[in-house]
Parts: C-alpha cells; structure tokens; sequence
C-alpha cells in the first residue's frame, strides 16, 4: 500500500501521444521531464529502452543503462531491491507476452512501492493496447493516475491515438506531448483537450513537438530534431 501521502506534491503526470515514428519514446527520455537522476520503472513491453554497450540503436534510456527483466518474480525483486536502496535507478519489466494483465500487475506493484516523501517516475509505454475503455480507467492503472500525485508518482504514458485511451489519462497528466497525428479525430481530441488549433498540430513533423503545460493556454514548441547528431 502506498504510504505517507502528502496532499501538497504538484501532479506532475506526462502523456505523449504521436504516430508510429512520431517520437513518443524519443520525448520521454529528453523533453526534460525526467529527473537527471531519476527512480525510474518502465512497462516496457517492445524492448525500447534496451541498453547494449555501443550500439547507437539501443541507447538505453537517454544513454543511460536500463536493466531489463522478463518475469514478474524476478522484475519485483530487482525493483525491490533497487527501490530500497534510496538511490537512483533505471529498470524496466518487459513481459514475455505483454497484455494488460501484465500492466496491472506492473502498477500494483508501483502503487504498492509508492511513498509521498520521495519522487517514484513510472513510463507506461503504448497505454492504449493494455487499456478496454475511452472512459473512466478502474484499475491499479486508474488508482496510479488518480491518486498516485499524492504519493509521489509521476507517471508518463505513451500512446499513438488519443481516440484509445481512457479520459482519465488525459485529465489527469497536466503536461501533455503532442506530436504528429495519423488520424483527424485524435488530432481534434487533443486540439479541444489543449485549447490549441488543429493547423498547429497539421504543421508537426516527426520529433517536433507541441507541450502543454498545466494552465489555460499554457502551450509551448519542443524540437528534439537534433537530439542524435
Ligand atoms: N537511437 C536512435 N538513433 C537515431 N535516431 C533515433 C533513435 N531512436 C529514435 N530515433 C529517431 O526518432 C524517431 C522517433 O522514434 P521513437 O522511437 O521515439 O518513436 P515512437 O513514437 O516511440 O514510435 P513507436 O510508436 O513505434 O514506438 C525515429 O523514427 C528515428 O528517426
Ligand atoms: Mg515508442
């Protein structure tokens, strides 16, 4: 259970969203949302953040090694291990058969960790696959974007359309990442969630970005083009 809740943490939950290639992965390691030193867990189901020395393609996460597990036993006592130590770390569960089944599993074991006096950061990579409903999200998935902020998590989910995932990621991720958009109806659900205009979205290219910060209107331009040169 998650203990020492602490009602004055900010709500600091990220949603990327973009096509395939659109940048979604990319945006979470270098839009500079992530501490420098973070305690990082990832659901990580596609391996895209698997670290092998020297090869440019698997990077890690921004560079940094990443431990990767690939059942459930031996993920929590990595973590476990990793969490308890009070520095920082970066692992990831990677599932042999990813489903949502996993995922859960994956934010119970988060909710579980969970501590209002320190900072835990949690990636939900393609959300929509592990999620059944556009509404309301019931679940230890539900529970981490609710009530998570007071405890300390910040979570960060990536998804490719906004049409497929629960309202409740959008509503509660005060920042939000857009990148470009495959279909009309998830550029239109972000221009009305972000007060933004949809030739704005129209106009993004791959790794060019619009953020939205908490606040009406609160919008600003994020390039990471140049992120691999
Ligand atoms: N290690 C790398 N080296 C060079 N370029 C990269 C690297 N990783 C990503 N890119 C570039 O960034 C683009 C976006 O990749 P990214 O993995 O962030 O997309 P994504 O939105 O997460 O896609 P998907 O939905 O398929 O996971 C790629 O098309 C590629 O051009
Ligand atoms: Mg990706």
């Amino acid at each position: 259970m998650a203990i020492n809740k602490d009602n004055e943490r900010k709500a600091l939950h990220c949603a990327y969203t973009a096509g395939t290639g659109g940048g979604k992965s990319v945006a979470v390691q270098y839009s500079g949302h992530m501490p420098a030193a973070p305690c990082l867990a990832i659901f990580d189901p596609y391996g895209d953040y698997v670290y092998e020395k020297g090869n440019p393609k698997n990077r890690g996460f921004a560079g940094k090694r990443v431990y990767h597990y690939y059942d459930r036993k031996s993920f929590a006592k990595a973590f476990f291990n990793a969490w308890s130590t009070g520095l920082c770390f970066r692992i990831a569960y990677m599932p042999r058969k990813p489903s949502r089944d996993e995922m859960l599993w994956f934010c119970e074991l988060m909710w579980h960790a969970a501590d209002g006096n320190r900072r835990l950061d949690v990636v939900i990579e393609e959300v929509a696959k592990w999620c059944d409903t556009s509404s309301k999200e019931q679940s230890a998935f539900g529970e981490c974007m609710t009530g998570g902020r007071k405890f300390g998590l910040v979570m960060h989910t990536s998804f490719q359309r906004a049409t497929e995932v629960p309202k409740t990621v959008l509503s509660q991720s005060p920042y939000k990442i857009i990148g470009i958009q495959e279909a009309r109806a998830d550029a239109e659900r972000m221009a009305k969630e972000c007060d933004i205009s949809l030739d704005e979205i129209a106009k993004l290219v791959p790794l060019t970005y619009i953020k939205k910060c908490p606040g009406w209107g609160n919008v600003e331009a994020l390039d990471l083009r140049s992120v691999f040169d």
